[in-house]
């Protein structure tokens, strides 16, 4: 995996962007995966921006979100539908045909829906570039320890841990949801590129398990490893607990020299 140190958020943000926009200008039609979780909102702010600012057209981006809670009631301002729309969507110029998000209460039922988001993506020509997001378990999507690294598109039932971890974003009264549909790991490894971001010293830990670990179903980023073009962007924070930091300082350098194609 290549591993990319960046000092702050901030420029976590704006490297994020730059990868994910000459993706969209390389590819006018895109097709991009998208996470949730405040990790990627410096991301979504600075694609805004450049959408405003220099143009960046999504007219015919094509997004499929890679999660979404079950058991909230649709329009909940928590669903990821509606911070996807709130946070990012309804800032650019993306037609609503060609945002897919999973809908947590399918009414075909699940197996039946999973399935179907299955084909959409693969009708769309499987996805280019897949962005995600590290859960302090390691989880990428809602894939809790002991995923399948076969895993596709499937209901899921939410660690303690992660179920916590979400509780700041929900009211005191109310119980986070304990459980989500979310593509698989499998369908994950199919993406054609993988950009993981990880920010803060709480993600350290995982970052370390994921790039530098055993690939094991305990941590579900670490098949990542087995993807050829894999990109873990961290800041310096959650880069504290990797053993080889000088190397990918070298690694990177010499990729932007050799083969600059692989960073866009
Ligand atoms: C949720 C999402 C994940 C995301 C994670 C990280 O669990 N399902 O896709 O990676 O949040 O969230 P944050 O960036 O807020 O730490």
């Amino acid at each position: 995996m290549l591993v990319h140190i960046t000092k702050d958020f901030e420029e976590l943000s704006r490297e994020a962007a730059r990868v994910v926009a000459n993706a969209i200008r390389k590819k006018h039609d895109l097709r991009l995966g998208l996470a949730t979780g405040s990790t990627q909102l410096g991301l979504y702010q600075e694609l805004v921006r450049m959408h405003r600012q220099e143009r960046l057209d999504l007219s015919q981006v094509v997004t499929f979100n890679l999660d979404e809670y079950i058991g909230l009631a649709s329009g909940h301002p928590q669903s990821f539908r509606s911070v996807m729309f709130r946070d990012f969507f309804d800032h650019i110029n993306i037609p609503r045909e060609n945002i897919h998000i999973p809908d947590g209460a399918p009414r075909s039922g699940y197996e039946q829906y999973c399935e179907e988001y299955e084909e959409e993506i693969r009708s769309a020509g499987g996805i280019d570039l897949q962005v995600l997001g590290l859960g302090k378990d390691g989880h990428i999507g809602f894939n809790e320890p002991t995923s399948s690294l076969a895993s596709r598109t499937r209901p899921k039932t939410l660690t303690r841990q992660t179920v916590e971890d979400n509780r700041r974003f929900f009211g005191a009264k109310e119980e986070p949801p304990h459980a989500a549909i979310t593509m698989g790991i499998g369908t994950i490894l199919e993406a054609r590129r993988v950009l993981l971001l990880a920010s803060g010293a709480a993600k350290a830990r995982a970052v370390a398990l994921a790039v530098e670990g055993p690939v094991t179903a305990s941590v579900s980023a670490s098949a990542l490893q087995m993807h050829r073009n894999a990109t873990a962007l961290v800041d310096r924070e959650a880069a504290a607990d990797l053993l080889h930091r000088e190397y990918y300082e070298r690694a990177l350098e010499m990729t932007r020299k050799l083969t600059p194609g692989r960073l866009w």
